[in-house]
């Protein structure tokens, strides 16, 4: 009997889909390049099983049953195109490469259009929840070619992890980048989860002195409320762990973060399509400046910083705080839905931001109880502009604002920089204010650059110079907007 599917990639998230895809009952036939790889696979995890090897392209290709689906787990970039190029010889027309590692959009329509040349079917799927997810059920977000989409369907749905009501976190997102552009922004919005979740450690630790058992258990308590998340989860238990010494783990790691690039394209392309994606893109940063850490270190002595405790009920301010991640956290997921409405429109998308929550819902980094709340949300308005002017986050946001104004404050007061929190903040002001000072902006480019601007009594489009200066003439320089 012939394969299901293949695939190539025998790092850890390759094996784990791979076996996962065996509990499902599909034959999976699996190649590495370094084919010792696949002998160590196939002596080890995948004994006993039903996965078969192939030590060549040529052999793999041969071993799967038509169409083929073949699935690539490997290094995204030159990577994927030079396996692109190898297979696409081999294959027969209707023949699915599936990429499923964190490639940048753009790759991914390229290669959709090409391998359409080719009579062969492309979809470039997101797939998130590491290793564990991988092995037992991640969230898939596959898009490209549609024409695919009903062949492959059934593994990863069988595959994918499943919500409460037994849905699987998998569905077709739409053509060409869309899944890859939709697993990027569910890894900005893991940075900002992240940060956030830092910045109110932060608080807490340096802030309100707390110890880690204390931590820990706040982390615990929070994860029993709306914060219900696998990142809050996963918080407590890292500020629980002890090393050989009995201290806190977390306190020897070196204050430096790495990034692989999806949080940088995420900011990129914000700026690219005009939408004030503030927290993700503070997220990023502080993980620039963290990485700064010798030009931190010498700029400490400055100005004699210190971090002096905060007065008042620990119990309050930590429910303060926990207040301020929640609206913080539900900006955050407003300004992705924001992107993600952007660039649906620009590259007719036709995205349903509902299906994404779904997909969200389990089995991926982000997967939490809130992702429930924000599918309600768009179901009940598929066109839902803004996240917090659905009811349920309205109410929470309105709950919160005080709370969240008196950390944000205090922060500043006491030094603690939490970039996420008071930028969110500071975003929700901005946008709910129907009279902004750009119209001082405005004036400032007319005057210096003859730029012009609009008026308040009149039609919009119809644009006005003013000589400032009496020496500036009247000429105006033309109108555009990037
Ligand atoms: C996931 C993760 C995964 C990746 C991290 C790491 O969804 O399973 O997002 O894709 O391991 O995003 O990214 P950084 O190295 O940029 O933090």
């Amino acid at each position: 009997m012939k394969g299901d599917i293949g695939v190539i990639g025998l790092a850890v998230m390759g094996q784990n889909l791979i076996l996962n895809m065996n509990d499902h009952g599909f034959k999976v036939v699996a190649h590495n390049r370094t084919t010792a790889k696949v002998d160590d696979f196939l002596a080890g995890s995948a004994k006993n099983t039903h996965i078969v090897g192939a030590y060549s392209l040529e052999e793999l290709v041969e071993k799967l049953a038509s169409p083929r689906k073949i699935m690539l787990m490997v290094r995204a970039g030159s990577v994927v195109d030079s396996f692109i190029e190898q297979l696409a010889p081999l294959l027969d027309k209707g023949d699915i490469i599936i990429d499923g590692g964190n490639t940048n959009y753009p790759d991914t329509n390229r290669r959709v259009t090409d391998l359409r040349e080719k009579g062969i079917y492309f979809i470039g799927s997101g797939v998130s929840g590491g290793e564990e997810g991988a092995r037992f059920g991640p969230s898939i977000m596959p898009g490209g070619a549609p024409e695919a989409w009903e062949a492959v369907k059934p593994i990863f749905q069988a595959i994918a992890a499943k919500t409460d009501n037994n849905e699987p976190c998998c569905d077709w997102v739409g053509n060409n980048g869309a899944g890859h552009f939709v697993k990027m922004v569910h890894n900005g919005i893991e940075y900002g989860d992240m940060q956030l979740i830092s910045e109110a450690y932060h608080f807490m630790k340096d802030g309100l002195g707390l110890s880690y058992d204390e931590m820990q258990a706040t982390f615990s308590a929070w994860n029993n409320t709306e914060l219900n998340s696998y990142l809050v989860e996963i918080t407590a238990d890292i500020l629980g762990y002890k090393d050989e010494e009995g201290q806190p783990l977390v306190e020897n790691i070196l204050d430096t973060a790495g990034q692989k690039g999806t949080g940088k394209w995420t900011g990129i392309n914000a700026l690219d399509l005009g939408i004030p994606l503030t927290l993700i893109s503070e997220s990023v940063f502080s993980r620039c400046l963290s990485a700064l850490k010798d030009q931190r270190v010498e700029a400490s002595t400055l100005f004699n910083k210190s971090i002096s405790q905060i007065e008042g009920n620990k119990t309050e301010w930590l429910e303060a705080l926990r207040q301020a991640l929640l609206a913080s956290k539900i900006i955050s997921y407003a300004q992705g839905f924001m992107l993600m409405r952007e660039a649906s429109n620009e590259n007719n998308w036709d995205l349903n931001y509902g299906n994404v929550a779904l997909m969200w819902r389990g089995g991926c980094i982000i997967r939490s109880a809130f992702l429930g709340n924000i599918r309600d949300a768009f179901d009940n308005n598929p066109e839902l502009a803004f996240l917090g002017s659905d009811p349920y986050f309205k109410a929470i946001l309105e709950n919160c604002l005080s709370a969240w104004r008196k950390i944000a404050a205090k922060s500043i007061e006491h030094g603690i920089p939490m970039p996420c929190m008071t930028s969110a903040l500071t975003f929700l002001d901005g946008y709910t204010s129907a009279r902004l000072p750009a119209n001082l902006l405005q004036a400032q480019r007319d005057y210096f650059g003859a730029h012009t601007y609009e008026r308040v009594d009149s039609p919009r489009g119809k644009f006005f110079h003013t000589n400032w200066t009496g020496t500036g003439g009247d000429t105006a320089s033309t109108t555009y907007d990037v």
